[in-house]
C-alpha cells in the first residue's frame, strides 16, 4: 500500500516572476484556492496518510500557512463566521498529515527527494510535482491501482509536441501493457529534439521505490548541474527495476509558467 507522499516545494519559481518575488508559487490562488491544496486533495482522495513537504528557509511561508492557529482562533472567537470556521478545519486536517524537511540549496529534484530518506517507511512512495495539476480524474489514485496490480514503479505520462521535448523527461517505450500503460525502456531528462527517443513525456507524478535513495546518494549532477530524479530512475531501469508509464485520463494544467498558470484558473472554473 502507498501511504506516504512527498512534494518538492523548494523551487524558486523564476518562471512566475514577479508573482514569486516575495510569495511562494504553491500558495498562489488558482480559481480562488492555493495550488498546493489541489495537490493535497488529490493525495487524500488517493488514500495517502502522510505528506512530506520539502521546503527551503525562503519558503517558510508555506509552513506558516498551515501553522497560523493563533490568528484563526482569535478571528473565530470574535466573528463566529461559518466560512472561516470551515476553512480553518480544512487547514487543520491538512496540517495533521504534513511533515516538513528542508532543502536550502536549489540542487534539483533528485536532491530534494534525498532529503526525505529517513522519513520513508514503506517499499514505495508517491511523489507529486506541484507545478503539474491534473484535474477531472485522480491521477495518483489511478497510478496506485496500477502499482498494486504490477508491484512496480509508475510514472504519469502524456504525448507532447515533438518541438517541446527539451522541456520534459522523455522515455522510450519497451512493451505495451494495455491502452494506457507501458513498460519503459529508458528515460532521458530534457533531451534535444535530435536526441529525444520519442515524444512521450514524464509528468509530475511518480511512484518510486525506496531503493532509489541509494542511487540518489551517488548521483552525479546532470543537465544544468542539477541532481535529476530522472537520472536515478534510469540507473534503476539499468538494474532491471520495472517502471510503468501511465497515460493519465485527466486534464493536465502546467502551473509553472505564466501562461499555464493563468490558463489553469480558467480551466478549473469550467469544471
Ligand atoms: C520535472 C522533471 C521532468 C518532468 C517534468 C514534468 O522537470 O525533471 O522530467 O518531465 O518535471 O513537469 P521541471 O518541471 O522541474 O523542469
Amino acid at each position: 500500500m502507498i501511504k506516504q507522499a512527498i512534494i518538492p516545494l523548494a523551487g524558486q519559481g523564476t518562471r512566475l516572476l514577479p508573482l514569486t518575488s516575495v510569495f511562494a508559487k504553491e500558495l498562489l490562488p488558482i480559481n480562488g484556492k492555493p495550488g498546493i491544496e489541489y495537490i493535497l486533495d488529490e493525495c487524500i482522495t488517493a488514500g495517502i496518510k502522510e505528506v512530506i513537504f520539502i521546503i527551503s528557509k525562503k519558503k517558510r511561508m508555506i509552513k506558516d500557512y498551515f501553522y497560523n492557529d493563533k490568528f484563526y482562533k482569535r478571528i473565530i472567537k470574535k466573528k463566529k463566521d461559518i466560512r472561516i470556521i470551515s476553512e480553518y478545519k480544512k487547514i487543520l486536517k491538512y496540517k495533521k498529515m504534513i511533515k516538513f524537511v528542508y532543502q536550502n540549496k536549489p540542487l534539483g529534484t533528485g536532491d530534494a527527494v534525498l532529503k526525505t530518506k529517513k522519513f520513508i517507511k514503506d517499499k514505495y512512495f508517491l511523489m507529486l510535482l506541484p507545478d503539474d495539476l491534473i484535474i477531472k480524474k485522480n491521477c495518483s489514485k489511478a497510478m496506485i491501482n496500477i502499482h498494486n496490480r504490477f508491484k512496480s514503479s509508475v510514472m504519469a505520462s502524456m504525448n507532447v509536441n515533438k518541438k517541446t521535448v527539451s522541456r520534459w523527461g522523455i522515455y522510450k517505450l519497451k512493451k505495451k501493457i494495455d491502452r494506457d500503460n507501458f513498460f519503459i525502456d529508458r528515460v532521458v531528462e530534457k533531451p534535444s529534439i535530435k536526441n529525444a527517443p520519442s515524444n512521450k513525456a514524464v509528468i509530475g507524478r511518480y511512484i518510486l521505490p525506496k531503493k532509489i535513495f541509494s542511487k540518489l546518494k551517488k548521483q552525479k549532477p546532470g543537465r544544468n548541474g542539477e541532481i535529476h530524479i530522472t537520472d536515478s530512475i534510469q540507473s534503476l531501469i539499468d538494474e532491471k527495476e520495472n517502471f510503468i508509464a501511465h497515460n493519465f485520463n485527466g486534464k493536465y494544467l502546467d502551473c509553472g509558467t505564466m501562461h499555464g498558470y493563468i490558463n489553469s484558473s480558467i480551466e478549473i472554473s469550467k469544471v
